[in-house]
């Protein structure tokens, strides 16, 4: 067997160190999206990192919302929903669309094609049809059909370690 020399402590993920396991999930660095919906009562929105592509033919991409947002049952039902990835540019955006957040208020946007309030200047939108949905664990899967999409130019908001920033690369 091979020695490593310094071991490096391996953790099980469970209720007593879910801090630590949130801490491992945040190293993975992402971009950050708000997704909207027309909710029953105007427009809402969702700021999420767990955006990710999913497949190129068909067009496919998937969020996670936790089932245990309140705003989480619109989502769950909204048959269309648009996914905006957000530039260095918006910042001020996640906080709005996060717990407590003033959502629409004051925000330039507008309508797409199939009804769904969208925001202008994100680095790129999808407007999405839901296509499926799957369970998992505390969250829904949600995957969605790109019906079109949206480019803007611009450098992405990047979302690590609990930390906003950018990419320097
Ligand atoms: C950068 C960032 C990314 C987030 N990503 C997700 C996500 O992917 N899924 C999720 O359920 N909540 C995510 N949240 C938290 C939600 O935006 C929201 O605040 C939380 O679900 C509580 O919503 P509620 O007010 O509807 O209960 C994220 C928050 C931030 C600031």
């Amino acid at each position: 067997m091979a020695d490593g020399g310094l071991k490096t402590a391996e953790i099980v993920p469970d209720a007593a160190n879910a801090r630590v396991f949130r801490d491992a999930l945040g190293r993975f660095a992402t971009g950050v999206t708000v997704v909207t919906i027309q909710g029953p009562d105007g427009p809402m929105g969702f700021t999420a990192n767990s955006f990710s592509s999913l497949s190129l033919d068909p067009a496919l991409v998937l969020w996670s919302p936790a089932k245990a947002s309140q705003r989480y049952p619109f989502f769950a039902a909204a048959s269309h929903y648009a996914i905006h990835v957000l530039g260095q540019h918006q910042s001020d955006l996640p906080a709005r669309f996060s717990r407590g957040g003033s959502g629409f208020d004051g925000l330039d946007w507008h309508r797409n094609s199939e009804g769904v309030p969208v925001l202008p200047g994100a680095l790129a939108r999808f407007d999405c049809a839901q296509h499926a949905t799957h369970d998992g664990g505390d969250h829904l899967i949600i995957v969605g059909q790109v019906l079109r999409l949206a480019l803007e130019e611009g450098e992405p908001l990047v979302f690590a370690k609990g930390r906003f920033g950018s990419f320097t690369g």
